[in-house]
């Protein structure tokens, strides 16, 4: 309950309707209007750029200051020094895990982590060249085709089979579809390798040889799993809960989510910005393209610049590109596309469009590059934030069925065309 409220009177009347205001632990309080349709009006909120659409508990995010919590712990000290499955603990259970609890939910993982056999078939389906992505949605729909033994949603245990299905098997089904892509044979995950060392033996090891992952790689692409692994209400984890909240299984969820993160102004953002930085070519033509993200009639856009809720650095972007240095400097690699990015960030930073804007990189604007040093091919960029984000996603979706919920039915503002009757077509 609460004793503060909005007090709304509508075009001068009389009359006023309270609206309860709601507060949470941090953040701003809420408004809740679900009451207000009974005065015969809606909010109006495209893109929902002041709407909170559900209570959660999982990650906090506060904009203005960059500060990113999941469960309350900063993504800094999670980053420094927990691991990507560690987190998938933390996300899901609300607790970081004890050592047993750790150990035990990696070896639940390391347990799921081969797909039926026959989603092999699958793939033989998808043309050579299809984009990796679309392989993803399709391999992730068809969980539900093959692990429909454990679908009651309303069932703890079926939804905790699910959840550790979909966070094992998401990396073999990411692997297959690169490896697929480029025409080699899948490779079944090895049980003796961490979770990171096995995504990359199944991108990049071959039956010809014992796997021999690259320690500095693998511990760069569990931070890029780690940092991509919950971020709030975006774009792809509200199509989740609202897919979830018609009842569909957990698989046909998840794919919903990746379908919306493959966007470029969302997840597709980091392959857009390595093709930036190939289109841009070079240090002395940065200021063509940042004139051109400033030209309204130019639909261009710094990718991997800017932010629904950040308007100070993204805290992610911060660590990606610590560990960008780190990995680039360790593999002795000097990439002329970090140095276009660096220079950049400086220009786009100093420039008042962006600095009026808010415009900061963002978690995609040095994820490509780390990806791009460890030997991901650009198509796959978001296959691999899918496979960090599977993780929130389940979260997000497992909180929402857990506890009561309705429908998401969001209404409109119909300017169409009012009633007419119907014509003859020779009287058109
Ligand atoms: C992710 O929501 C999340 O949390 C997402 C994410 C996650 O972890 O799930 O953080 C991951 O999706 C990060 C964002 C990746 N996308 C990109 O990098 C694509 C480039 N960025 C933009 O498309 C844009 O900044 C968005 C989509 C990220 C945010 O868009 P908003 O909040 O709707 O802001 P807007 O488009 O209304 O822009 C506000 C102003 C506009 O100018 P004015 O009309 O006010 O004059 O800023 C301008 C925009 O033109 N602007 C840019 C810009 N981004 C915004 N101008 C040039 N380059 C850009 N990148």
């Amino acid at each position: 309950m609460t004793d503060k409220f909005a007090r709304l009177s509508i075009d001068g009347s009389d009359e006023v309707t309270e609206l309860p205001i709601l507060s949470g632990s941090i953040g701003p309080d809420v408004i809740d209007v679900r009451n207000l349709g009974s005065t015969g009006y809606f909010t109006f909120d495209p893109g929902f750029l002041s709407t909170a659409s559900c209570e959660s508990k999982i990650t906090f995010i506060d904009g203005g200051k960059g500060v990113l919590l999941h469960r309350g712990y900063p993504i800094e000290q999670l980053a420094e020094h927990s691991d990507y499955l560690e987190t998938c603990y933390l996300l899901l259970n609300g607790e970081l895990p004890n050592k047993q609890q750790k150990a035990a939910f990696e070896d639940e993982i390391t347990q799921h982590t081969m797909v039926n056999e026959a989603m092999a078939r699958l793939f033989r389906g998808f043309h050579h060249d299809a984009h990796p992505m679309a392989m993803m949605c399709g391999a992730v729909g068809a969980m539900s085709a093959f692990y429909h033994d454990a679908l009651d949603i309303a069932n703890p245990k079926h939804r905790e089979i699910s959840a550790l299905r979909l966070i094992a098997k998401i990396p073999t089904l990411a692997a297959m579809c690169y490896k697929h892509h480029i025409g080699q044979p899948f490779m079944y995950p090895r049980n003796e390798l961490s979770y990171a060392e096995n995504f990359l033996y199944m991108m990049f090891g071959t039956p010809c040889e014992e796997p021999n992952v690259n320690p500095i790689i693998a511990k760069a692409m569990d931070k890029i799993f780690l940092l991509h692994a919950d971020h709030e209400q975006n774009a792809s984890t509200s199509t989740v809960r609202l897919a979830g909240s018609s009842g569909a299984n957990p698989f046909a969820c998840i794919a919903s989510g990746i379908t919306a993160l493959w966007g470029p102004a969302h997840g597709g953002a980091n392959e857009a910005v390595l093709k930036m930085l190939d289109e841009i070519g070079s240090v002395d033509r940065i200021d063509e393209y940042v004139l051109k993200a400033k030209d309204k009639n130019d639909p261009f856009r710094l990718m991997g610049f800017g932010h629904r809720v950040y308007k100070n650095f993204d805290p992610r972007a911060k660590v990606m590109k610590e560990t960008c240095d780190e990995v680039l400097k360790e593999l002795g690699i000097s990439d002329p596309q970090l140095e276009i990015a660096k220079r950049l960030e400086q220009i786009a930073l100093e420039d008042d469009y962006f600095i009026q804007r808010k415009l900061y990189p963002n978690v995609d604007f040095y994820s490509g590059i780390i990806m791009k040093a460890i030997g991901i091919p650009t198509d796959m960029f978001t296959v691999i934030f899918a496979t960090g984000r599977t993780v929130g996603w389940i979260a997000h979706w497992a909180e929402m069925v857990s506890e009561s919920y309705k429908i998401g039915r969001p209404r409109q503002l119909y300017t169409g065309a009012t009633t007419r009757d119907y014509q003859d077509i020779d009287k058109r």
